[in-house]
């Protein structure tokens, strides 16, 4: 076996393009498929760059997703976070655990389920446009349309009140932030928990038709009792997720649009052809590259290379969905390429539980933006508009626009 090489770098690294990954990827990836890399907070890990081989470290059940174990990558500046009351989310979670507590929800997230939502994703999106139409130019896309549109749908999923979008939002921006303190971190960490923690609880009392109502008496019927803690970590996990991540698809993807008129013209011609657009808009910025990352817990072979028990690997999503060998023109933004095999929501037993609302809120939004706003613009070169270089998901601040 060959001796890895190491890198200078220190991971993560950023993105000096908004529509690339680092160029450092590029190279790694045509150096090697593995190599050892240094961390932020100085620990060492394996970076993983090619699509097969990100696809094989996230299926293979000897990598665990435990963000405690000493060994798993972290990214953030403030370093490990610590164990609390409330941790035990899905994607921290290794099998057998993992798969049962999934069981529990994947059924509010069918493709069928999330076809009923149609009509009031729909009716969230026509208001939102409305709204904008009759507000002042230039307009802030992301305030506007593409932070509310995912945080009211996630909060009518989930039976959170939307009057308090802006106590979660900000919280949720700041536990994203990989800059901030440890104590700013773990303050918004704890006012999101208690306040999950007393609307579990309100709903124990009295269990409302949502997601969260419905578990509590799907918990009780086939337990007799409800998972409290468990609850309030999958509400919280929902919640952040459920609507920073489409938000910054929404307005990263509307800026490739505008940028990209041909590629625009497609979608505008032909508006079956959007939820292919949407596919190849994931794979293109592949937003949350950082929350592929695994421990092993055994001694594994990878692309070639030896990872022993207890070190860490990234899985860079980012450059697998730029990896040539699996996606021709990797760097260029082509919506009819049929991006399918991206690895934008992960791959594997934790393959994003949201991806179909994901799905369905990029295309309704993309779809009626365009239709209704035709002649939409960027009120500034995008090369200048502020991007969330300091986020654990990448996307935009705000998004100024006209029409
Ligand atoms: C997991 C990305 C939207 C809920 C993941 C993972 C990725 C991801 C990469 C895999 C993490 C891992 O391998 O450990 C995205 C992107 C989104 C999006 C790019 C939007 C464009 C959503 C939405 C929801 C959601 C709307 C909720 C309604 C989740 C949950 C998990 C997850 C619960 C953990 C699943 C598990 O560990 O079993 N997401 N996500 N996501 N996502 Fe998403």
């Amino acid at each position: 076996m060959a001796e890895p090489a190491t890198r200078d770098e220190t991971f993560p690294l950023l993105r000096t393009c908004p529509f690339a990954p680092p160029p450092a990827y590029g190279e790694l990836r045509e150096a090697g498929p593995v190599h050892r890399v240094t961390l932020q907070s100085g620990q060492e890990a394996w970076a993983v760059t090619r699509l097969e081989d990100v696809r094989q470290l996230l299926t293979d059940p000897r990598f665990s997703s435990d963000r405690f174990n000493p060994g798993f990558p972290i990214l953030t500046k403030t370093g490990r976070p610590q164990r609390r009351r409330f941790t035990a989310s899905l994607i921290n979670m290794d099998p057998p655990e993992h798969g049962a507590a999934r069981r529990e929800v994947v059924g509010e997230f069918t493709v069928k389920r999330m076809k009923a939502l149609q009509p009031r994703i729909q009716q969230i999106v026509d208001e939102h446009i409305d709204a904008i139409l009759a507000g002042p130019k230039p307009a802030d896309l992301v305030s506007a349309l593409a932070l509310p549109v995912p945080s009211l749908v996630i909060c009518e999923q989930l039976g959170v009140p939307y009057a308090d979008h802006e106590f979660f939002q900000v919280r949720s921006s700041t536990l994203l932030n990989r800059e901030v303190t440890q104590e700013a971190r773990v303050q918004a960490v704890e006012e999101l928990q208690n306040y999950l923690d007393e609307l579990v609880t309100a709903k124990e009392a009295d269990p409302t038709d949502d997601l969260l109502g419905r578990q509590i008496l799907k918990q009780r019927e086939e337990h007799g009792d409800v998972a409290h803690d468990e609850l309030v970590s999958l509400a919280f996990l929902l919640l952040l997720a459920g609507h920073e991540t489409t938000a910054n698809m929404i307005s990263l993807g509307t800026v490739a649009l505008l940028e990209n008129p041909d590629q625009l013209e497609i979608i505008k011609n032909d508006p079956g052809k959007t939820l292919d657009a949407v596919e190849e808009l994931l794979r293109y910025f592949t937003i949350a590259e950082f929350a592929t990352s695994r421990v092993a817990t055994e001694d594994v072979e990878i692309g070639g290379q030896l990872i022993r028990e207890g070190e860490g690997v990234l899985g860079l999503s980012y450059s697998g969905n730029r990896d040539e060998a699996a996606f021709e023109n990797a760097d260029q933004l082509d919506l009819e390429r049929g991006a399918r095999h991206h690895v934008a929501f992960g791959f594997g037993p934790h393959q994003c539980l949201g991806q179909n609302l994901a799905r369905m809120e990029l295309q309704i939004v993309f779809d009626t933006l365009f239709r209704r706003i035709p002649e939409l613009k960027l009120a500034a070169p995008a090369d200048q508009l502020p991007y969330k270089h300091d986020s654990s998901i990448f996307g935009l601040y705000c998004l100024p626009v006209t029409w």
